[in-house]
């Protein structure tokens, strides 16, 4: 991955003359849950009570006041209700002081910024999701937004794997999806413990599970291992490149072209993404 601070860090969109892309909104904490040891749960509401408008798989910076601000994958859909949700994991200062906030206080948000799924290339078509760990989070957008719409997509398939079933997020959800007849839906851990009666292994074993058509639209989101192992599987079921869409959340920083942390060769992906075909950047070495 290369970064850089020079010039060339500056992919502008253009957003700047129709509004100050730094300027933050307030928005209160409706309720917090705690998902795993490290992850919490955070819906939202902006202060003035106003709908925040976003697409599945966009990103906001959250930020708070005397520590900074961390770019995050919206984690509900735009098509609930005028809250929304982010998930927030402890791995530094900011995510660590958010992660102290409760229900009633405030945080700042801005954006939301970059390009999310695109639905267009999705609806009318049999739709896999694959999300590995914390990849749930951007995905939770796109499954809720898919449930909603269920009469747009054909199959809708979905499969899951965490290291260990301490690590599953989003557990109501969970439950929900193993009961729907909406969804097929489908789970594994790395590694299980006495409770875990589920499937075992990588997520590439769910390949086995459930037949899948060359002509479904697949989305991913997960570690960079996991891509790799992803493909190859997809490849053999016959999948296009340009029908693999895959969500790289992953090293950004201002969230808005500036910085260059996110930058992949001639690619940033806060602006161009988080979401591309697999087939715009399978020859970057940074993407995968
Ligand atoms: S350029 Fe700053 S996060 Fe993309």
């Amino acid at each position: 991955m290369s970064t850089t601070s020079c010039s060339c860090a500056n992919k502008s969109d253009g957003r700047e003359s129709q509004e100050n892309i730094f300027l933050p909104r307030e928005a209160k904490i409706v309720r917090v849950e705690k998902t795993t040891e490290a992850e919490r749960i955070f819906t939202l509401q902006l202060a003035d009570k106003s709908q925040m408008k976003f697409e599945p798989g966009q990103i906001l910076e959250v930020g708070l006041m005397g520590y900074g601000e961390i770019p995050l994958g919206l984690a509900s859909s735009p098509t609930r209700t005028n809250t929304f949700d982010i998930v927030v994991r402890s791995v530094g200062r900011v995510s660590q002081a958010l992660n102290r906030l409760q229900p009633g206080e405030l945080l700042q948000v801005r954006g939301p910024w970059g390009k999310g799924f695109p639905l267009e290339n999705l609806r009318g078509h049999d739709l896999l999701i694959i999300a590995g760990g914390i990849g749930l989070c951007p995905t939770r957008s796109l499954i809720q937004y898919t449930l909603d719409r269920r009469q747009e997509f054909k199959r809708f398939i979905l499969f899951y794997g965490a290291r260990d079933p301490q690590q599953q997020l989003f557990l109501t959800d969970l439950a929900d999806w193993r009961k729907s007849k909406d969804v097929e839906y489908q789970e594994t851990v790395d590694k299980g413990d006495p409770t875990w009666k589920g499937n075992v292994g990588v997520i590439t074993t769910l390949f086995n599970k459930t037949k899948i058509d060359p002509g479904t639209r697949v989305v991913i989101c997960g570690p960079p291992i996991m891509f790799k192992f992803v493909i190859r599987e997809l490849d053999k079921l016959g999948v296009a490149h340009p029908n693999i869409y895959v969500d790289l959340e992953r090293r950004m920083k201002c969230g808005v072209g500036k910085c260059g942390h996110c930058q992949m060769n001639d690619k940033y992906v806060c602006t161009d993404g988080p979401v591309f075909a697999f087939s715009e950047i399978e020859k970057l070495e940074e993407a995968i």
